[in-house]
């Protein structure tokens, strides 16, 4: 039957052309819906005789069947494209780079990482670490480190002091770590062995002094604890610390109240420009005093001097981090300026390392 034929090109033809999955799914309902025309078709042939209907069934079945055909295709083409325009539309530049959570995206300030690094090696070599109040009595900041009262050492510090309170006494800033010392001899007997990382207070300010610093502490209290020990100690921490093979220390007499015999220490660098280098060159670097704890500092704590004996240091950690991670200026250290510490903190997720921060 032409007549079919032509039904079938024409339909085919349609639903070729249907431009979208809408325009396909009306094409289905007007053909092969329940009142479509194809449906429409088939239902005539229950009217039909029987020779009639043999040679018009399988031609109106057949046409159903490629109509049918022919919307499958063409919804599977339009499915495809309309994935493509999705993908195309929803594209991911995985080059980008990811926006750090929150929790990478905070920085530990050089302060907090130098003071890790300094405990994991000195709790390396069996030290563990003390702490005291930054507002110290006088006689702990001074008198019983064998300050005596008037003694000019005590102008050398610049302290920052209290209005007195109701006993008349007049409280300090600690201008040092080493009242804990004190604080430690007092309430553990030896064999001793902190070391003390604070905040310290001093009425100065310029690039490389602020009115607030940090002083690492360290205390050996034992039967003979000598200077070898404690040359040993400061050569090892030096090494780990600034990660050289070998460095060398010179040791100058110098006069603390609180030790006898009492020393400074340099430790070998070289300076080209700005940069400095530690374990080669010709200059020297202070970088802290020590000494052997004076006799009347033990009966201060009530230890005998002639029983047990003892070493201590201490040094600068904003000096030491300053010279570690080359920064330049301290004042900016206690600014709060988020900028600076974007470039100079240390990433919250990275374990500090016994040699932290220059390799880690
Ligand atoms: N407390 C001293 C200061 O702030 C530093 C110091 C020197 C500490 C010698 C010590 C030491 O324990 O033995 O200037």
């Amino acid at each position: 039957m032409t007549d079919l034929s032509s039904i079938e090109r024409d339909l085919l033809a349609q639903i070729d052309a249907a431009p979208d999955e809408a325009a396909l799914e009306s094409l289905r309902v007007s053909t092969l819906g329940k009142k479509g025309s194809v449906s429409d078709l088939l239902k005539t042939l229950g009217r039909l005789s029987p020779e009639e209907r043999k040679v018009q069934g399988p031609l109106i079945n057949g046409l159903r069947d490629a109509v049918a055909a022919a919307l499958a295709a063409r919804r599977e083409v339009l499915e495809g494209a309309a994935l493509d325009a999705r993908l195309a539309a929803e594209r991911v530049d995985v080059s980008l780079p990811v926006r750090e959570a929150p929790e990478a995206r905070g920085r530990i300030h050089p302060i907090s990482q130098v003071v890790d690094e300094l405990t994991a090696i000195f709790a390396d070599m069996g030290f563990r670490v003390a702490e005291g109040p930054d507002i110290e009595t006088d006689e702990l900041n001074f008198t019983a480190l064998n300050f005596p009262v008037g003694h000019p050492a005590r102008e050398m510090h610049d302290t920052f002091f209290l209005p007195p309170d109701h006993h008349g006494q007049r409280k300090v800033l600690r201008t040092h770590t080493s009242p804990v010392q004190i604080r430690t001899m007092r309430s553990e007997p030896p064999p001793i062995r902190v070391i003390i990382p604070g905040r310290t207070y001093r009425h100065d300010s310029d690039q490389t002094h602020t009115p607030m610093f940090h002083q690492v502490e360290g205390l050996v209290i034992d039967r003979h604890a000598n200077l070898a020990n404690l040359k040993w100690v400061l050569v090892e921490f030096c090494k780990a610390f600034f990660e050289v093979e070998d460095v060398k220390m010179r040791f100058r007499p110098s006069f603390f109240p609180f030790t006898e015999p009492s020393m400074e220490v340099d430790i070998q660098c070289s300076r080209r420009g700005d940069e400095i280098r530690f374990g080669e060159g010709e200059d020297w670097l202070e970088i802290l005093g020590c000494g052997m704890v004076h006799p009347n500092v033990l009966r201060h704590c009530g230890l005998d001097p002639d029983v047990v004996q003892g070493f201590a240091w201490g040094m600068g950690i904003d000096r030491i981090a300053m010279l570690k991670y080359g920064m330049p200026d301290l004042r900016p250290f206690f600014d709060a300026d988020v900028r600076w510490l974007n470039h100079y903190g240390f990433r919250p997720l990275d374990m500090p390392t016994l040699a932290g921060g220059l390799t880690g």
